[in-house]
C-alpha cells in the first residue's frame, strides 16, 4: 500500500518566531489525528529550529530546493550533506517556481535528484504543464518529458526514496484547481508512464501528490481520486487550521 502524503511547501515566508509558532501549534493540533505521513518545508534558516521543535512529533521536516554539488565554490547554496548534519533528510526538488525564476532544467534537476539520492535523502520532485500547454492539449507530454528528463535515469532501487508530486503551473497560487478528475487522469498517466518505464509495481507503490491551490473545501474531493495519494500544499499551509482541516481531508 502506498503512503498518503500531506506536505506543506512555506516557500518564503515565516521568519523564526512564526515558523516556531506555526509548528508549536501543528505539533499540538496535528498528533495522532492522521495516519497520513506529514512534512512541513520551511526556509532554511529555520530548518534546524523547526526539527528541534518537531523532535518528539510525527511530522517531519523538508528543506526546499539543495544544491547538486558536494561542496564548493558556490556562494549562497545548501548542499545535501548540510541538510543532513542537521537530520532533514527529504528534499522538495523542482518545483515550478525554481524552474521558472531561477532557471532550473531538468538536466539541473537530474542532477540534484543524484545529489539527493545519493545522500539517501526522500526527493519530493515537482512537475506539471504551464496553462498554455494545457491549452494545446500538449500536457500529457510536457509532463511525460519532465518526468523522463529529470527523473527517469534512477534506477529501479531508488523509486523508494521518491515522492511525486504534479502540480499544473496554472493551479498554483491562483485560486484555479485542477478538477479531481483532470487530477485523476493525470495522475494515472504518470503512473503508467512509470509502468512502462520501470515496472507495474514501482507504478504502483510510488506516493503521487496533487499541488496547487489545494483548499480545505476543494481537498476531500481531490484526495478521494484513486491515484491521489495526497497533497502539496502551499498558501493552505501557512495557517494552523487550513493545514489541519486538509490534513483530515486524507
Ligand atoms: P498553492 O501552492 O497551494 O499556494 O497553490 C502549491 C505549491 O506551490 O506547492
Amino acid at each position: 500500500m502506498r503512503k498518503k502524503i500531506v506536505a506543506g511547501n512555506w516557500k518564503m515566508n515565516k521568519n523564526l518566531a512564526e515558523t516556531k509558532a506555526l509548528l508549536s501549534e501543528l505539533k499540538t493540533k496535528l498528533t495522532g489525528s492522521t495516519d497520513a505521513e506529514i512534512i512541513v518545508a520551511p526556509t532554511f534558516t529555520n530548518l534546524h529550529s523547526a526539527i528541534e521543535v518537531l523532535e518528539d512529533s510525527a511530522i517531519t521536516v523538508a528543506a526546499q530546493n539543495m544544491h547538486q554539488a558536494k561542496n564548493g565554490a558556490f556562494t549562497g547554496e545548501i548542499s545535501a550533506d548540510m541538510l543532513k548534519s542537521i537530520e532533514v533528510k527529504t528534499v522538495i526538488l523542482g518545483h515550478s517556481e525554481r524552474r521558472a525564476y531561477f532557471g532550473e532544467t531538468d538536466k539541473l534537476l537530474a542532477e540534484k535528484v543524484n545529489a539527493a539520492l545519493e545522500h539517501n535523502m526522500t526527493v519530493i520532485f515537482c512537475f506539471g504543464e504551464e496553462l498554455q500547454d494545457r491549452k494545446s492539449n500538449n500536457h500529457f507530454s510536457v509532463v511525460e518529458n519532465q518526468l523522463k528528463n529529470g527523473l527517469f535515469h534512477i534506477s529501479s532501487g531508488d523509486w523508494k526514496n521518491v515522492i511525486l508530486a504534479y502540480e499544473p503551473v496554472w493551479a498554483i497560487g491562483t485560486g484555479e484547481t485542477a478538477s479531481p478528475e483532470q487530477a485523476q487522469e493525470m495522475h494515472a498517466f504518470i503512473r503508467k508512464t512509470i509502468s512502462e518505464a520501470y515496472d507495474q509495481q514501482i507504478a504502483d507503490e510510488v506516493s503521487i501528490l496533487y499541488g496547487g491551490s489545494v483548499k480545505p473545501n476543494n481537498a476531500e474531493e481531490i484526495f478521494a481520486k484513486s491515484d491521489v495519494d495526497g497533497g502539496l500544499i502551499g498558501g493552505a499551509a501557512l495557517d494552523t487550521e487550513s493545514f489541519a482541516a486538509i490534513v483530515e481531508a486524507i
